[in-house]
């Protein structure tokens, strides 16, 4: 049998194996809340510009609301053999209200509505994840905040470089997921145009008015060009850029919160809600969740790799091609919206091991710069002789075993006899990041402030 919604020029059914490949209800179901709010958008402006009659537009209205509620209850019947949900809403509404619902398909293609049902569900997921992303902003820095003065090794190249403190490092995400959240408001801004109305691709000759959907839908404007219109996929792609370049940070993330949580660190402990056993070893506490978070990124960087690849090549306008827009991208903001999650309740979950971290932040000589600047300061010392002399005495401590403070003042004058005993005085981790001032420097006063920037920016949205 052909199709029952396009098969008036076909005598035969489809292959079973088209049907296979051609078939999207296995996952656009997705879209049946936003293709419902498109086509009622749809049917009301048809009839407020006389197109269909407005009883006709009343039935088909209501019908629609009955199959929201069908598809909510999970009572409605999914059929592959009607392709899409567009089709199997559609159907499912011929069904209901009878001829009626022949009227809704008119100036508009699946074309346009696709594309229309698609925006609507990635500015809905960019919601979301914004919302989320927030609450994960708002855990980082209340626990920045708690610790704005908890001392820790900052590392280059994972060195021991110069001492800053737990709270500053928590700063460093909030601000890379502000801009996360920044890029999103960004794609939002951009997609947020109706392409509904621009038909199969040529606009239509019914006397619509895509003002009046783009307004019921919460667009901002109609798009300019019908052409362009349903052969758009942008606003998917910088979506999912956008989502991975979150996921990149959120996985650096969780990298360091395995690195932290391992036996050679113990910078943090992680409670029993986010780690597992081993069924081997007894002694175990795995950071699963940092590491799906971590490889949940392949998975978001993926989708946006291969969305781009299926579009680099199409011809204007629509091609089937684009039907393979959505599985990647549910599977995509699925992955980072559970990612996020799992973030969040880490962070919520984490608590800093006080005196590991302020060991740790005392080993490898992580004063030296303080040292070097001492020397600049006291001494007037050019920065280039002062590396050249402080490099001589970590050298001394390195050879005897000890830390910068346990070189004596007569070993230190040997190298340079100018240096008296107040250089002691810097070579502590707490003076060092308590020296740290500079604006947006590791110095705990300055993390306080900056936490509690955040706190207000946060609590005021
Ligand atoms: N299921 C299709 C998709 O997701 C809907 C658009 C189909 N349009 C068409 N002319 N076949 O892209």
């Amino acid at each position: 049998m052909s199709n029952s919604m396009w098969g008036g020029r076909f005598s035969e059914g489809p292959a079973a194996i088209m049907e296979e490949i051609n078939a999207s209800i296995g996952f656009d179901q997705k879209l049946y809340r936003q293709d419902i709010a498109g086509s009622k958008a749809h049917a009301a402006m048809l009839a407020r510009q006389g197109i269909i009659a407005a009883d006709d537009a009343e039935k088909i209205a209501a019908g629609l609301d009955a199959i929201l509620r069908e598809i909510e209850a999970g009572e409605f019947k999914f059929s592959r053999a009607l392709e899409d949900i567009h089709l199997n809403i559609e159907s499912r509404l011929k069904e209901l209200i009878g001829d009626a619902a022949g009227r809704l398909h008119t100036a508009r293609s699946r074309n346009d509505q696709v594309a229309t049902d698609f925006k609507l569900w990635v500015r809905d997921t960019i919601d979301a994840m914004d919302a989320a992303l927030r609450e994960l902003q708002v855990a980082l820095a209340d626990k920045a905040f708690a610790h704005a003065g908890q001392v820790m090794p900052g590392f280059t190249h994972l060195q021991s470089a110069q001492p800053v403190t737990f709270g500053h490092h928590l700063l460093a995400y909030v601000e890379m997921i502000g801009r996360d959240r920044g890029r999103f408001q960004d794609a939002r801004r951009r997609l947020n145009e109706n392409p509904l109305g621009a038909a199969a691709l040529a606009g239509t000759s019914f006397p619509i008015d895509r003002f009046q959907t783009a307004a019921s839908l919460g667009f901002d404007r109609p798009t300019a060009n019908s052409l362009d219109s349903v052969s758009d996929r942008d606003f998917v792609i910088e979506a999912l850029a956008a989502a991975s370049l979150c996921a990149i940070h959120l996985s650096r993330f969780a990298e360091e919160i395995v690195i932290w949580s391992s036996a050679q660190f113990r910078f943090i402990k992680l409670s029993d809600k986010f780690t597992t056993g081993s069924s081997i070893m007894p002694q175990k506490r795995n950071p699963d969740a940092a590491e799906l978070v971590r490889a949940k990124t392949g998975r978001i960087i993926g989708a946006q790799t291969a969305l781009q690849i299926v579009m680099k090549g199409l011809p204007l306008a629509y091609q089937k091609d684009m039907q393979e827009d959505k599985e990647q991208a549910f599977d995509a903001f699925e992955s980072l919206e559970l990612a996020i999650a799992a973030t969040t309740g880490m962070v919520l979950d984490m608590e800093p091991e006080a005196a590991n971290l302020k060991k740790a932040a005392g080993s490898g000589f992580a004063t030296a710069t303080d040292l070097a600047d001492w020397l600049v300061r006291e001494l007037n010392m050019p920065f280039r002789d002062a590396h050249h002399v402080t490099g001589r005495i970590v050298a001394i401590a390195s050879e005897r075993g000890v830390d910068l403070t346990k070189v004596t003042l007569d070993e230190m004058q040997a190298v340079h006899p100018a240096i008296t005993d107040a250089v002691y005085s810097v070579l502590t981790v707490d003076k060092s990041v308590r020296s740290r001032t500079s604006y947006g420097g590791t110095s705990p006063k300055n993390v306080r402030a900056q936490a509690k920037r955040w706190q207000r920016v946060l609590a005021r949205e």
